[in-house]
């Protein structure tokens, strides 16, 4: 199976056991990237049978809109039953290199809400250890430069991400040269720690709680 079409299993797969989590009260989280489109097209066949969404981003919110979707204001929910979405790398803790397409911030947002995190992926994503992939980290424009000599004394070595706002209107400075990444969670809170940083795309202090991850002999699942 090619890359998509792995993607496209896991996110059937997603469907599958969201469907076993939701009722007609519940309202999912939705992910961003080309593994959550997957989702998004898979779970609008089932659009009658949960409350509503929420987007980690603007384009996902688009496309949801587009198969007639709700899209609720996180402001307005309470709880979500259950956030699917996608990840750049993951290691055998179930933590997450996230931020590829920009959205990290929101994504962690919504995950934080979340009752339940299902991480879908294909299986170029399961890394021993995290940091090969650069680690994202959202920036307030204004302290860009700033942010960047910080994570160089950090031992990192970043680079801006030229041209990238995000849907909150920052920049992002991607970190090369940080492989392996500690486990515990330290370089998550240390980089969160620097004035200017929104957030980083480190899950590492709240990993998935479930991965199902595409491969060519079937669906893998990996609980916490
Ligand atoms: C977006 C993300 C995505 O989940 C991540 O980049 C994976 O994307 P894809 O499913 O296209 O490989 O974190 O910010």
């Amino acid at each position: 199976m090619d890359q998509n079409q792995l993607k496209l299993a896991v996110a059937n797969a997603a469907v599958d056991y969201s469907l076993t989590r939701i009722d007609q009260r519940s309202v999912i989280g939705i992910g961003t990237g080309s593994t959550a489109n997957f989702f998004i097209d898979a779970i609008a066949a089932h659009r009658h049978k949960f409350a509503g969404t929420v987007a980690s981003s603007s384009a996902s919110e688009e496309r949801l809109k587009a198969l007639d979707i709700p899209v609720l204001e996180l402001n307005s929910v309470a709880e979500i039953t259950v956030y699917v979405d996608g990840a750049d790398e993951i290691n055998p803790q179930l933590q997450l290199i996230k931020g590829g397409g920009a959205a990290l911030t929101r994504e962690k947002i919504v995950a934080a809400v979340a009752r339940e995190f299902v991480c879908i992926a294909d299986q170029s994503k399961w890394v021993e250890h995290l940091g090969a992939f650069p680690l994202p980290v959202e920036v307030i424009p204004m302290a860009r430069s700033y942010v960047a000599r910080e994570l160089l004394k950090l031992g990192g070595d970043p680079v801006w991400r030229d041209g990238v706002v995000t849907d909150n209107g920052n920049v992002i400075i991607d970190v090369h040269g940080l492989l392996p990444i500690a486990a515990d969670g330290s370089l998550e809170r240390a980089i969160n720690q620097i004035t200017g940083v929104v957030t980083n795309g480190l899950f590492a202090l709240k990993p998935a709680s479930l991965v199902l991850l595409g491969t060519d002999s079937g669906i893998q699942t990996h609980h916490c």
